[in-house]
């Protein structure tokens, strides 16, 4: 039985068989209709959703499928201290599969670890997001007609930023991919995403300036600065309007540059941008809706042909030795969680949490 946790679960030859299935569903959405009667989508959401928990919901009624689940903590019994693992064995019993989004990273493949059915990361934290990558790769497949020898600008929080998080290792297994990463100092992109695109050899730049960077590129990622991960309020106070897109910044960019944004928006894109052609982020969101329809689909055929135990830890993973030091780890508060490090298998003697890949010397 498979689960996804990380965007890294999927190969490249799987992911694009999702995004042919996402374009046979848009094609014929009849012959999909009843695919799931019968089945049961469980969304647990612990962290405020509009887009994922919707498009999962309006995914699997598309299917012919049901839904139950919750929108807030509050409404479950974490309210009660219940923890994720058994919030996540309780829910197998009632759902055939399920979605999760929790602010604690890690918490996903805590819950997919306990889950008897599997369970799909609507995203942890700051850390992954990999369905939200799943719409991004439907939209650049639409949109530029293939995904390789493509440069791609990431801009905004790259810190906290779980969607880029996953994007990035998704894009960086396609030929010909560069990355120009453009967040202020303080928002980089975490030194475990940099350091895959250094193993893969991928060409990319980190950088503060938007304008110069952007006659280069051939997509446009914009996010959002995330307010609900910042410790320091100050901090992000000075930080919120580091970039805003406006219609006049574009006037270097290509003519065909592709223009995404995971929403929510806040500031970063004038609404003036959405009457330029370029701009796919509201396109995106739409695609997100048909790629989780073939994911669903393929989990439970997944499911339905080996029902065996979910997924299972990474070999040589070592307890007792390290703690795990960000304090947004599920294994923070997760009760009776083991601190598990994996080695890193790039940097010898390195080792990494094996909830949210934080660096143990970190
Ligand atoms: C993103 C998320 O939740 O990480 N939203 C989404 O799922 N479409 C991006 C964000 O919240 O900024």
């Amino acid at each position: 039985m498979r689960s996804v946790i990380d965007i890294l679960d999927l190969s490249v030859r799987e992911l694009d068989a999702l995004t042919d299935t996402a374009l046979d569903i848009i094609a014929r959405p009849e012959e999909y209709a009843h695919a799931c009667e019968g089945k049961k989508l469980a969304t647990l959401f612990f962290e405020p959703s509009t887009r994922t928990r919707l498009s999962f919901e309006a995914a699997m009624y598309e299917l012919g499928g049901h839904v139950l689940g919750f929108s807030e903590a509050a409404s479950s019994s974490a309210s009660k201290g219940e923890s994720v693992a058994d919030t996540a064995r309780i829910v197998s019993c009632y759902a055939d599969i399920i979605a999760m989004r929790h602010p604690r990273e890690g918490a996903a493949l805590v819950a997919a670890l306990n889950a008897s059915v599997p369970l799909i990361n609507g995203g942890d934290g700051g850390h992954c997001h990999p369905t939200q990558t799943l719409a991004d790769l439907l939209t650049i497949r639409r949109e530029m007609g293939r995904f390789d020898h493509l440069t791609i600008g990431v801009c905004g929080d790259l810190k906290y930023g779980r969607t880029v998080h996953s994007l990035v290792h998704a894009m960086a297994r396609y030929e010909g991919t560069r990355f120009v990463l453009i967040s202020p100092e303080e928002l980089r992109t975490p030194d475990y995403v940099l350091a895959s695109l250094r193993e893969k050899g991928v060409p990319y730049s980190e950088t503060a300036e938007l304008d110069g960077a952007i006659p280069a590129l051939d997509i446009l990622y914009m996010t959002r600065i995330q307010r609900e991960r910042f410790a320091d309020p100050d901090q992000y106070e000075r930080l919120k309007d580091s970039y805003i897109l406006t219609p006049d910044k574009l006037a270097d960019a290509k003519k065909d540059m592709a223009i995404l944004h995971p929403l929510p928006r806040v500031n970063e894109i004038s609404v003036a941008v959405d009457r330029d052609p370029r701009a796919a982020y509201f396109r995106q969101a739409l695609n997100g809706k048909y790629m989780r329809m073939a994911l669903i689909l393929k989990l439970l055929d997944e499911a339905r042909k080996d029902p065996g135990p979910a997924i299972t830890l990474p070999d040589g993973s070592v307890s007792g030795t390290y703690v795990c030091r960000n304090r947004r780890c599920i294994s923070a508060v997760e009760q009776e969680l083991p601190q598990l490090f994996r080695p890193d298998g790039r940097e010898k003697g390195l080792y990494r949490c094996v909830w949210c890949d934080t660096a143990a010397t970190d």
